[in-house]
């Protein structure tokens, strides 16, 4: 088994010194790989298997649809693992070993320490906590901080109120330490301080994990940068620079080049822009909800069960906006209904298929209605590629949407996820209480 391992850690060292040769000569990488240009608060967001990525695997299937069909399998464990935290209970996941969670698939540079070294962290807008691999770690990958060669890198004592925040603190000798879960990942270290840069204004003193020891898969190589609504977050700690206001435009899955912006501050944030209110539920305080009040499929708003929609600071039900998950999940209810409509506008006669976790899947040509997401007081018509997903090797096309899982906990939350996102400039805005939308081509 441990020889197993090993092997595997080495061909995906070779795998990523091979990547990091191509992405190195391939010139459209170079705007990724140039410093963050002085006083720009808008930073390049890659995906994490794009060309430029350094942290891209080898793909098991050529044709990258087929591999982002994949994707729709891990996700569930996202689900899980976010319905699992609206719950209150631990996560534990199905099969734990095989099946992973989905790693959040969007990478930004960051820079930590002093002087300062590079990380490739994974942005995660449904967490509080940021972590990164350090010195030492037991069980990380090979790009971690080395926390011992910065000069204001310092352990946070368990006296610190900030203590108190972390998941499962324990003290070791005076310094406060955590574990966490992260899908079938289990990590543990110190909380930290050190200055840490998105862009080009360093934030002192920031308090993050500082990973020592992990297992599993699951967690991302460089650590996450966690864009929640809670105090721990980095909005929150960076609050004096950007104000807890960004906003981001994940690339097209399609876009090879796959590059998007992430902005922060309220300056440069698009003017015109649909908004709804941002809620807060206090049963989950770090996610970014809405109110999601109907679907449209062509003209007809679909008959969804009020109680599916509901936001609910009792259970912690609604809707989020999540960057981390791929493919959008309605609960149950709320998804029956809307691919019943889809499949109906369809025809009797047309064959329905399904394809990997998807359920509502075509062979022949059809005829597409629109899809309108309507949150209180915006509607969201979403371009097909937002809600469509067809696989290059056949002729299939699918509703690139599906129910939220009912296992370990029921879900009760439904999450618009990244397929739905793409070019489209999704703005935070916690001061004004609203989260706004915009299309964008940015990739
Ligand atoms: C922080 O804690 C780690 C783990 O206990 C220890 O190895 C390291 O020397 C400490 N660093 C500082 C600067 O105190
Ligand atoms: C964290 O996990 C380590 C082993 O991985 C264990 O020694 C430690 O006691 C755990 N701490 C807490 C607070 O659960
Ligand atoms: C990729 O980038 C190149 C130049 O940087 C551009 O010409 C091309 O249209 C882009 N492709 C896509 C699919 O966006
Ligand atoms: C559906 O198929 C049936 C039997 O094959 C046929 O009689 C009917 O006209 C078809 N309806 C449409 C709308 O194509
Ligand atoms: C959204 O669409 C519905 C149904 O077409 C309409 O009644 C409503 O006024 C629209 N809302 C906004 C904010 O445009």
């Amino acid at each position: 088994m441990e020889g197993t391992i090993h092997i595997l850690s080495l061909s995906l060292l070779l795998i990523l010194s091979l990547a990091q040769a191509g992405e190195l000569t391939n010139p459209k990488c170079a705007k990724f790989h140039q410093d963050n240009n002085k006083d720009s608060t808008t930073l390049q967001v890659l995906h994490v298997n794009s060309p430029c990525s350094p942290l891209k695997q080898q793909q098991k299937y050529t044709s990258w649809v087929d591999n982002v069909l994949q994707m729709q399998s891990k996700d569930t464990n996202r689900l899980q693992f976010l319905a699992s935290l609206v719950a209150g209970r631990s996560f534990v996941p199905i099969g734990s070993g095989r099946q992973i969670l989905q790693t959040p698939s969007y990478i930004v540079k960051a820079k930590i320490g002093t002087p300062p070294q590079t990380l490739m962290v994974a942005l995660d807008n449904s967490n509080d906590f940021s972590w990164f691999p350090c010195s030492g770690c037991v069980g990380c990958s090979s790009t971690v901080f080395a926390s011992t060669k910065s000069t204001t890198f310092n352990n946070v004592s368990c006296e610190r109120a900030v203590c108190s925040l972390v998941p499962k603190r324990d003290c070791d000798a005076g310094t406060c330490t955590f574990n966490l879960t992260y899908g079938n990942s289990n990590i543990g270290g110190g909380l930290s301080v050190d200055t840490f840069a998105l862009s080009a204004d360093p934030v002192p003193q920031f308090n993050f994990g500082c990973i020592r020891k992990a297992t599993g898969s699951s967690a991302p190589p460089q650590g996450l940068l966690a864009l929640g609504r809670g105090s721990l977050s980095f909005m929150s700690q960076a609050d004096s620079l950007y104000k807890s206001t960004f906003s981001y435009c994940l690339p097209s899955y399609k876009s090879p080049n796959f590059s998007g912006t992430l902005r922060l501050g309220p300056k440069g944030q698009p003017l015109r822009i649909k908004t709804t209110p941002l809620l807060r539920n206090p049963r989950r305080s770090s996610f970014y909800y809405v109110n999601l009040v109907g679907v449209k499929v062509g003209k007809a708003i679909v008959k969804i069960p009020p109680s599916a929609l509901a936001f609910n600071p009792n259970t912690g039900a609604g809707t989020i906006i999540d960057s981390g998950t791929v493919f959008t999940r309605l609960v149950e209810a709320a998804y029956t209904a809307v691919r019943n409509e889809f499949r109906r506008r369809m025809g009797r006669n047309t064959t329905v298929t399904s394809l990997g976790g998807f359920d509502t899947c075509y062979t022949v040509p059809i005829t597409i209605p629109t899809i309108t997401l309507m949150f209180a007081g915006m509607n969201v018509t979403l371009p097909q590629d937002n809600f469509l997903i067809r696989s290059s090797s056949s002729t299939t096309t699918c509703l690139a949407m599906a129910a939220s899982p009912a296992d370990p906990v029921n879900s009760v939350l439904n999450v618009i996820a990244s397929w739905q996102q793409q070019n489209h400039r999704i703005l935070f805005d916690v001061p004004n209480s609203r989260v706004g939308v915009a299309r964008e081509a940015c990739s």
